[in-house]
């Protein structure tokens, strides 16, 4: 009996064919003519392969040689290019521009192009492979609506599909998704139904929801018609640009936009280099590359919540791993700073997937001292929640390897803090913390810019040290970053003599603070100092003296002499409350 195996391929479909069908292995592979033979597929244990779950489950039920694999792979391209040529999307999708960042090529001396898929109605290529898959239900599939589980754009991109389409679409979501998502989604028309506090849980609701509503489940990524529809864009891209593309590089999540896009591009232009993307704390391709196999990551890092994802796709890793030429990890500070570069080109900010691409790209640019080349970032999405951007913008500075952190001890007597800040007079400071704590040392937090990256932070160091200091690098220490740095100060560990407490306004320039210092009185000690640089005008600074009573008509005298507009906080709850 002859099998005509043509739709709803993946791996397990085409197994579940053949089961169903009753028919002989042998009889599918020759209709299928990729010369896969019988000796290819063995059956493995026949307990692991009741009947009912052989289309879930087809490496337990099979194991394939090598060869087989190439076979089904050959096969799954053949599929998938015909897939792409028919895919659907400019119902609800546009063409985005694909446009040179003039900024980047400099700083990389490479072309970088910047597929611009932020521009899309819903701001992310995700509606792309959404309604594709969409746009093919029949009218019997379709009347019972759609299920998904996201709390993103996936979430928006079959929202939108389902308006335009007219089918109604039942959006999981988990109850911890920011309000802005959740009223972006119903604005669409979508049901919205929150569930469970993670992905997992809102996604095993909306399995139960299918069955109950007999509906379609659209999956965010590992669906052959949402691999075409997300492929779309490498249709665009090879349009734009007729010439050589040297390397693109392609955020992976579940990995349905890599596995589209790199299937047209290794179709058309083989010898064009494709990277994936991820962070380091989310690599789930990553990982299953290194094992050869599909793993699932115990914890992924949320910060790119667009491709925080614990295991890829079954269908999105067989076409993947066998095209992709590279995967590179990529830490949060640097997507941040990608989020910069982006901004600092294109005036728009991407949400932190979004910012993957470029990311990955100088990375690879600076380690493969690649020049002149033509290098495609997808842009993929921008998608931000806006009080996200304190913290992208705090760690851009040190991704880009703009700015060092230092802790440094110097001796507790007045003048050593002007003896200290005179090392680095022409260095911009970002950040200066200290409290009294002891009456031999202090410890001081600070924060320098640097324009030579790494190379100059260690020439600081080393200087530090040549002058007595003890100096430790804290630009790694996540600790310092994210907490230390914001409780260096409190309350002093005992009663601080005569001190007085003043809020400034420093201009922002190099050589501000010295000249404050220059200005005190030498027998003035510092007690506390707090200077964050938050990109204002003037630069904010609390400072705490030792001034004896009868010197302060001399102190007014130096607070008129530096100009700097102050206020006195001696009296401020704040002050006796938490730091007296
Ligand atoms: C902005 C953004 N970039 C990249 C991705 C990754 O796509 P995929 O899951 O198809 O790998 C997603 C997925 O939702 C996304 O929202």
């Amino acid at each position: 009996m002859a099998l005509v195996v043509k739709e709803k391929w993946c791996i397990g479909n085409i197994f579940k064919t053949v089961m169903s069908a009753n028919a002989g292995i042998q009889n599918v592979l020759k209709v299928m003519d990729y010369g896969l033979s019988q000796n290819d597929v063995s059956f493995v244990d026949s307990k692991d392969r009741p009947d009912n779950h052989i289309s879930l489950h087809p490496f337990k039920a099979f194991s394939f040689t090598h060869d087989a694999h190439s076979c089904i792979f050959t096969f799954m391209m053949k599929d998938m290019i015909e897939r792409i040529k028919q895919a659907t999307v400019y119902d609800v999708a546009v063409v985005t521009p694909l446009e040179q960042a003039s900024k980047l090529s400099r700083q990389l001396n490479n072309k970088v192009l910047l597929k611009r898929e932020d521009l899309q109605p819903v701001f992310s290529f995700k509606l792309r492979g959404a309604y594709n898959r969409m746009a093919a239900l029949s009218p019997e599939d379709a009347k019972n609506g759609v299920v998904a589980a996201s709390a993103g754009n996936h979430a928006q991109g079959v929202a939108l599909s389902a308006r335009q389409l007219g089918i109604t679409a039942t959006i999981v979501m988990p109850k911890t998704t920011p309000a802005i998502k959740v009223d972006a989604v119903r604005h669409l028309g979508a049901e919205v139904i929150l569930h469970g506090n993670t992905y997992d849980d809102a996604c095993s609701y909306a399995y139960t929801l299918r069955d109950e509503r007999q509906a379609v489940f659209i999956h965010p990524y590992d669906d052959p018609a949402v691999i075409a529809g997300q492929a779309t864009i490498a249709v665009e891209i090879l349009e734009q640009h007729p010439e050589h593309i040297d390397t693109f590089f392609i955020p992976v999540g579940g990995g349905g936009l890599i596995a589209g896009m790199a299937a047209w591009i290794k179709h058309c232009r083989p010898a064009s280099k494709i990277v994936g993307v991820e962070p380091d704390d989310a690599g789930c391709f990553h990982a299953a590359l290194q094992a050869g196999k599909r793993v699932e990551l115990e914890q992924v890092g949320i910060f790119a919540d667009g491709v925080a994802v614990k295991q890829i796709g079954e269908t999105t890793f067989e076409l993947a791993r066998n095209l992709v030429d590279e995967v590179i990890l990529v830490s949060t500070d640097e997507i941040c700073a990608a989020i910069m570069d982006i901004f600092d080109d294109t005036r728009t900010i991407t949400e932190p997937a979004g910012a993957l691409a470029v990311a990955g790209m100088k990375k690879y640019a600076r380690r493969e001292e690649v020049l002149d080349q033509t290098l495609i970032a997808v842009n993929s999405g921008a998608n931000m929640n806006f009080d996200r951007l304190r913290h992208v913008a705090e760690r851009a500075e040190i991704g880009e390897q703009c700015e060092g952190l230092l802790a440094v001890t110097i001796p507790e007597r007045p003048g050593s803090f002007r003896d200290f800040c005179d090392l680095f007079a022409e260095q911009g400071i970002t950040e200066f913390n200290y409290r009294y704590s002891d009456a031999a040392e202090a410890h001081v937090f600070v924060g320098v810019k640097l324009s030579r990256g790494v190379e100059e932070q260690e020439m600081m160091l080393a200087m530090f040290k040549k002058h007595g200091y003890d100096a430790i690098d804290m630009t790694d220490n996540e600790m310092a970053k994210i907490h230390t740095r914001y409780m260096v100060g409190g309350r002093a560990s005992h009663a601080v003599d005569d001190e007085i407490l003043y809020r400034f306004e420093f201009p922002e320039r190099p050589g501000a603070l010295l000249r404050f210092l220059n200005h005190m009185a030498t027998g003035w000690n510092i007690s506390l100092f707090h200077y964050r640089n938050h990109g204002a005008a003037y630069g904010r600074v609390l400072v705490g003296m030792q001034v004896p009573q009868e010197d302060m008509p001399q102190f007014q005298k130096f607070l008129d002499d530096v100009g700097y507009r102050y206020s006195c906080e001696t009296d401020n709850p704040a002050y006796k409350l938490f730091l007296k």
